[in-house]
């Protein structure tokens, strides 16, 4: 109802001639865009997962459809994980059509993991689990390719241990037990043996260690630990291996003077970079939790060195597009890759600048949830962007001020609460910061702040409306002088993360994974990065094959 009471008040003030009711005006067309494309959005991945995609097996996601600039008629680990982790959620806020593809997913997953292919099998030693792409009936690829990728087995793990949460809250204990869950301690498994050495980052390009792909290992690890336990099972490797991860996070991938997160450690390829990356806001995504704490060593998207790393990034990006020239400092703009890209030329994406905005709508949902928030030197100039009048300190939410809806778990009835596709919930706030039309009781620099947070997510999502064509295509990239759509059309992956941003934009957030819970990192004197070696079966419940695990007897296929 208080809802509603704001979304009226807001509708009211569209019809005086004011700045609020311009900004009414074009929030509400925003809405109407976002509610669109997140439809096509959707739509678009399915069309883009087997059978119904041309040639590609059940359940198998591939990355586009074209076979031309470039072919991208395959399938990667990461991109098809992503891309289910968005498909989960979109299921638990309501789309119960969507549950059987999730099924096939798993299905193709658990095959996809008994590939012998250039990394080596799964038996004995899972070092197969790390080639990151394969031919759309996955199949192995055998073209040169930057590999092993390893952030792959974590975020599929994450993917999966999502809906395990689902099964879980919907007693189906069993079938996540049998299942789901040895496909996932197969990756688990993988990351707690691996994390420590050299791998591809998620542009397969540095070999080195990613902060994506390190971030993505230790909420596996946090969460597998707890997931295990959930289902009456143990994973001691998770157990072992988490509080390493931590330490390395915690000590690595910070530049202070750059006051940016440093993309990837141990750079061993020759590639010159500044470390200014998406995958530094990325990583974040992919950990959000809800509940989670802002402290910087946990790199949650309400911390101080994600919200400084945001302000490095866009910036990075703001004098070499020719599409940004003119754009206000302060102003939204379209950002790619990292600033040094050339790829297709070094052009905007769609998901990069996607992940700008998300990653503040997660950041503005974890300072409702906590009522507060706290400006340091760190954020300070992220802040002052948005809101000149920022000072190190805290802030504090009004009384009466409404925090969100509490943690619950997938698929219990928090979700029915909000209709599908309904940008609602932050009605209640978003109108209502300082200016004309709007609660004077809600006033306070706290709701100022927040609003100039999502105002500035806005921006980013205006611009992929700017350059989304009128049939709601998303190609990779878009051209940084004419704004063309670029590269790879329909790209699986832009789709995924309209949606996840989408979600977010709603107030729609997953189930906390317990962040704050989970072991504390080693000591840094102590840290160790070599990995404790695991075990590797086929998940044959799934459908998987049962590839042999018996003898060292392998089938060479060169
Ligand atoms: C293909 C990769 O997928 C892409 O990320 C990379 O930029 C190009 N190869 C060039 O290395
Ligand atoms: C190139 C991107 O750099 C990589 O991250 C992605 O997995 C592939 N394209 C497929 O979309």
């Amino acid at each position: 109802m208080k809802t509603e009471a704001a979304f009226a008040l807001l509708a009211a003030g569209s019809v005086l001639a004011s700045p609020t009711s311009l900004h009414a005006r074009q929030q509400q067309s925003l809405d109407a865009f976002v509610a669109s494309e997140r439809d096509i959005a959707v739509q678009r991945i399915l069309d883009n997962i087997g059978p119904r995609a041309a040639g590609a097996g059940r359940g198998v996601v591939i990355a586009a459809p074209g076979i031309t600039n470039p072919d991208y008629r395959y399938s990667w680990t990461r991109d098809s994980a992503l891309t289910a982790s968005a498909l989960d959620e979109e299921f638990f806020v309501g789309n119960a059509s969507l549950q059987s593809t999730i099924q096939d997913y798993i299905y193709a997953e658990a095959n996809r993991q008994t590939v012998y292919n250039a990394m080596g099998p799964l038996y004995p030693w899972g070092t197969g689990l790390g080639d990151p792409k394969f031919w759309p009936n996955l199949t192995r690829f055998n073209g040169v390719w930057g590999r092993p990728q390893r952030d792959g087995p974590a975020v599929r793990a994450i993917a999966l241990m999502t809906y395990i949460n689902y099964l879980v809250g919907n007693d189906e204990v069993q079938t996540a037990k049998d299942v789901v869950w040895p496909v996932v301690i197969n990756d688990l498994n993988y990351v707690a043996q691996y994390w420590g050495q050299v791998g591809y980052d998620l542009w397969e390009e540095v070999a080195g260690i990613s902060f994506f792909t390190v971030q993505a290992q230790w909420r596996a690890l946090v969460e597998g630990s707890q997931i295990a336990k959930l289902l009456g099972l143990s994973c001691a490797n998770c157990d072992t291996e988490a509080p390493q991860i931590a330490c390395f996070l915690a000590n690595n991938f910070w530049n202070s003077t750059g006051n940016h997160i440093i993309a990837n450690v141990q750079n061993t390829s020759t590639l010159a970079r500044s470390n200014i990356d998406a995958a530094t806001l990325l990583a974040p995504i992919e950990n959000f939790d809800i509940n989670g704490s802002c402290d910087n060593s946990q790199y949650q998207p309400c911390s101080s060195r994600v919200l400084a790393t945001h302000k490095v990034f866009v910036d990075s990006f703001r004098s070499i597009y020719p599409i940004n020239q003119g754009i206000a400092a302060n102003a939204a703009v379209a950002a790619g890759r990292y600033p040094e890209d050339s790829y297709y030329g070094g052009n905007p994406w769609y998901l990069c600048t996607l992940s700008a905005a998300e990653v503040l709508y997660d950041a503005a949902a974890q300072f409702r949830r906590q009522g507060q928030l706290t400006i340091d030197a760190t954020s300070l100039a992220f802040f002052q962007q948005i809101y000149p009048a920022a000072k190190v300190g805290t802030y504090t939410a009004p009384h009466g001020f409404n925090r969100g809806r509490a943690g619950l778990a997938w698929g219990q009835s928090a979700w029915g609460e909000q209709s599908w596709g309904c940008p609602s919930s932050y009605g209640s706030w978003r109108g209502s910061g300082s200016g004309n039309g709007r609660p004077a009781q809600a006033q306070s620099a706290f709701n100022d702040i927040l609003l100039a947070m999502t105002n500035y997510a806005d921006g980013f999502v205006k611009v992929i409306e700017t350059y989304t064509p009128a049939n709601g295509s998303l190609s990779e990239q878009f051209n940084r002088t004419s704004g063309q759509p670029l590269s790879a059309y329909d790209l699986t992956w832009s789709y995924a993360s309209f949606v996840t941003m989408s979600q977010r934009r709603a107030g729609q957030f997953p189930a906390s994974w317990n962040s704050t819970t989970g072991p504390a990192a080693a000591a840094s004197s102590s840290c160790n990065t070599d990995g404790t070696p695991g075990s590797y079966a086929p998940a044959v419940a799934a459908g998987a094959p049962p590839v042999d695990t018996t003898s060292c007897t392998v089938q060479l296929h060169i």
